[in-house]
């Protein structure tokens, strides 16, 4: 349980309070990458602020103020230029840093005038790692952007699927370091929901640690020993925003105060048969959580979670809950992000920051032999026969709304290769 002003002082990430000081000192995922092809200016709003991401017509990345600061028109229906964007309603022109480069009125009438070198717009640093779009929003120097080692696995499928919650980004965070929900939300939940008898394996034993990029949880559930890499390894709390599960990332950017987006880059290794397999763009796609009657989807795992989420509160409220003994975690990272507010306060780096170098970085894995070495086909029928006996779709099971395209380019690149004997079977996926 918290007190109201430390929920208060949690949740509300806007520019100038203590938490919004302490999350711009982070790199947030914002946008996929192939999003800004298909539409080269894009609208977005991160931590409370309204922005616009684009690439310009040398392929640099900018992200700026929305509202142009001459009179505030839009600038996401701005035009592109060789370097910078220039708002289609008088014509002033930004460059990324948001210098202003040209006032095409004022600079006729006067051209001796230095009325743009007066005007400036909010600009961030915009960068593209692993198909994402990560926008550092925080004072100068900006730390590393993370580089994951999992970003450079080979012979891996890829794609980036997002959604936007109505909820306060931390409850999605919370769930990052909350083992037991998974047998409930994800297990038995589904198994009611579809009408079968059986319950989950329950959790018996549950374990917390902290390491330097974040925190792990691990478990025993029946029929689970110690031996088993869910205890000795454990779940990665990653910080300060994502939940990393060796197979997907899933990270949680604050839109505003009352809504984030959910943006998870998944992974997945070809068959051994498959190889070499290279991707030249990691496909996106953004998913619905309600349906066409405003029903909440359920019908996958993460659909599960944002519906927990968002039945929480729009912000939880802290001050009356009844923490146990299987919230460890979560007092962990609230408590972590207490002691960061202050650090940043006295102007110290928070938890999680790199400086230097951008080296591949090491994550504990779980079934990491899955991605490092070769995948033999029946393993790869075999994990999706059990997600389907789990009672999740197996094309794409965190997710609801897969489009058909980016299906295809999954199924394309998993497929027994023609001429083998599986493919002459019909055996597809
Ligand atoms: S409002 Fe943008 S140039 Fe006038
Ligand atoms: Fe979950």
């Amino acid at each position: 349980m918290l007190t109201a002003e430390e929920n208060e002082l949690l949740t509300r990430v806007g520019p100038g309070t203590p938490m919004g000081n302490l999350l711009r000192r982070y790199w947030w995922p914002v946008l996929a990458a192939d999003e800004l092809g298909r539409t080269p200016t894009k609208a977005i709003r991160v931590l409370g602020e309204d922005l616009v991401a684009y690439r310009d017509l040398s392929g640099n990345l900018g992200l700026i103020e929305r509202h142009c600061p001459h009179r505030r028109a839009d600038l996401s229906l701005g035009i592109l230029e060789p370097d910078g964007i220039r708002c289609s309603y008088h014509g002033w022109c930004f460059d990324a840093s948001g210098r202003c480069t040209d006032q095409p009125y004022e600079q006729t009438a006067n051209p001796n005038s230095r009325f743009r070198d007066n005007v400036r717009a909010t600009a961030y640093q915009l960068r593209e790692r692993a198909g994402i779009l990560w926008a550092y929003m925080g004072p100068d120097p900006a730390p590393a952007l993370w580089n994951w080692e999992p970003y450079g696995w080979e012979n891996c499928f890829r794609q980036i699927v997002t959604a936007e919650v109505p909820c306060n980004w931390l409850q999605a965070q919370e769930n990052s370091i909350d083992p037991v929900h998974f047998e409930w939300l994800h297990d038995n939940w589904t198994a009611v929901r579809s009408g079968r008898p059986e319950r989950a394996a329950k959790h018996l034993k549950l374990g917390f640690d902290e390491f330097e990029f974040g925190f792990t949880y691990r478990r025993i559930r029946e029929g689970g020993t110690e031996d088993d890499e869910l205890w000795t390894v454990g779940r990665v709390c990653l910080w300060p925003n994502c939940l990393f599960t060796t197979d997907h990332f899933e990270w949680r950017t604050p839109i505003d105060d009352e809504n984030m987006l959910s943006i998870t880059l998944a992974t997945e290794r070809v068959p051994v048969d498959r190889e070499p397999f290279t991707q030249e763009t990691i496909p996106s796609w953004r998913g619905p959580i309600f349906d066409d009657d405003g029903q909440w989807i359920l019908t996958h795992v993460m659909n599960q979670d944002f519906a927990a989420w968002v039945g929480q509160g729009r912000i939880a409220d802290r001050t009356r809950e009844n923490i146990g003994p299987s919230d460890r975690g979560i007092v962990m990272i609230r408590r972590q992000l207490l002691a960061d507010v202050e650090r940043v306060a006295r102007g110290e780096d928070p938890k999680g920051i790199v400086r230097g170098e951008e080296t591949p970085i090491p994550l504990p894995l779980v079934n990491a032999a899955t991605f490092t070495r070769p995948r033999s086909r029946s393993e790869y029928e075999e994990w999706h026969a059990l997600l389907e006996r789990m009672g999740f779709p197996s094309d794409y099971p965190f997710q609801a709304g897969q489009p058909a395209w980016v299906r295809s380019l999954y199924q394309e690149a998993m497929a027994a290769p023609a001429g083998s004997p599986r493919a002459e079977a019909g055996v597809l996926a």
